[in-house]
């Protein structure tokens, strides 16, 4: 673990070098995982095409491996018609591999009924969690608030799951209310039962933090606002990519999360509801394939998802989907994914400390932060970071990572920070080659 005692401040400020307590159970509690050793990285044909790269933007997208990319072409090559329209089997078998991935999905995350089976028509097809979550904040909100209302979110959200919310409430003449974290990134009990209350209608929530890499405890804040007749609805986007997602175990109403960044194609977004809820929910878009019927001046929705699922889907890339997210949890295991990250960011974090001039953002420990490490580099600009960086082939995220009101909360300057995220395809030589690249770009301004 990493010592807390010479940190003066637990937010933007850095450990002073040298701080790994070895005599601290959690220290020697992390996971012995070999980070030398990567037999992953063989099935993800980019990084045979591009050698020269030390990949660690993967909570920005993460890459693809073959069997993905193969997903997607073996679809257009062996089954590509409309699917739902056509009434001829190419585009039955078309349906039919949707119909599979909902299954799977709702499966994985835990969408079941009291007898398991999975509740596959909760699983709705959007292009992106922002998608999602403005599904929820347009078509489900405005039927529950009402002025004088409240929804709460934390400080902690990507715009994503923030700016819709400001617009619910403006529409609603609701109050968005934020939950604030200790400057590590813990939400407290005492702050959730100051801020969900008799008003809250829905308290919507990131799972996993995409700058501190904190885990949220959503399962507190549902069991708070469904005490008062609320609604949760989670942001998986930065969790399900790496640890076990389960829709009862948090006792959400509404769960978001996107394909790409969970090994599978760009454009496909999920979105879970309760089907009750989604039930009563107005389409959000509307056009072919929702509809039942349709008069000149009228139309009757089709059941759901259908309803929310106008216009042509990325077929291809939901079939996709199926096989990368088959890949994540059966063939890498999330057990395997948590050890190897939890083992790669105490590796990343225990030389950043060695660095007096990195500044690690959010908690000082490292068990704390699931794939995510944001940090400064004192006196530099981030995107000079980012930049010089990228010349020695490390591919990092900086700028505001989409959450400027986290960003100007935690006092960053110029709203902006470095963030280096991990997956489970990643070694020690990527960390190497990063913390060189640290060291070459303190030298290059110095
Ligand atoms: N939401 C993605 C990120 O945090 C794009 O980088």
């Amino acid at each position: 673990m990493i010592d807390t005692e010479s940190v003066s401040c637990e937010t933007c400020t850095a450990p002073t070098p040298g701080m790994i307590d070895a005599s601290d159970e959690a220290s020697r509690a992390w996971p012995r995982v070999d980070i030398d050793a990567n037999p992953y990285k063989e099935a993800f044909p980019l990084f045979a095409e591009r050698p020269d790269i030390a990949f660690l933007d993967s909570a920005a997208t993460a890459q693809r491996p073959s069997c993905v990319l193969d997903a997607q072409k073996r679809f257009y090559e062996t089954m590509n018609a409309n699917p739902l329209r056509g009434l001829y089997s190419l585009s039955v078998e078309a349906t039919e591999a949707i119909a599979g991935v909902r299954a799977q999905i709702a499966r994985l995350i835990g969408a079941v009924d009291e007898r398991d089976r999975a509740q596959a028509s909760e699983i709705v097809f959007t292009r992106n969690t922002s998608e999602a979550l403005n599904l929820v904040a347009k078509a489900f909100a405005p039927g529950v608030l009402k002025p004088g209302d409240e929804v709460a979110i934390t400080i902690m959200e990507h715009h994503s799951n923030l700016i819709p919310w400001q617009q619910a409430c403006r529409a609603a003449g609701a109050t968005l209310v934020y939950l604030y974290p200790t400057k590590t990134g813990e939400l407290t009990d005492e702050e959730i039962a100051a801020k969900i209350g008799p008003k809250t209608k829905i308290v919507a929530a990131t799972m996993v933090s995409n700058v501190l890499g904190c885990r949220v405890p959503v399962e507190k804040l549902g069991r708070a606002v469904h005490a008062h007749g609320g609604y949760l609805v989670v942001d998986a986007a930065q969790s399900v990519p790496h640890m076990p997602v389960d829709v009862r175990e948090i006792g959400a109403d509404f769960l978001a999360f996107s394909a790409h960044k969970a090994l599978g194609p760009m454009g496909v977004g999920v979105l879970w509801g309760r089907m009750e809820l989604l039930d009563a929910a107005e389409p959000f878009l509307t056009g072919g394939e929702m509809i039942d019927s349709v008069t000149e001046q009228d139309a009757v929705w089709a059941p759901v998802p259908e309803k929310f699922e106008a216009g042509t889907q990325d077929a291809a890339g939901i079939y996709a989907t199926g096989v990368a997210l088959d890949y994540l949890v059966n063939e890498v295991g999330y057990d395997a994914i948590q050890a190897r990250e939890q083992a790669l960011v105490h590796y990343a974090m225990s030389r950043m400390v060695e660095l007096p001039y990195v500044e690690i953002l959010g908690s000082i420990y490292w068990d704390r932060h699931h794939g995510v490490i944001s940090f400064n580099v004192r006196g530099i600009h981030p995107h000079d970071v980012a930049s010089i960086l990228d010349m020695d082939g490390v591919c990092i995220r900086a700028g505001h990572h989409c959450a400027q009101p986290l960003l100007a909360w935690m006092e960053c300057e110029n709203l902006a920070c470095c963030r280096a995220s991990l997956a489970f395809y990643n070694d020690r030589a990527d960390i190497d080659r990063f913390i060189e690249g640290l060291e070459n770009v303190w030298n290059t301004f110095h």
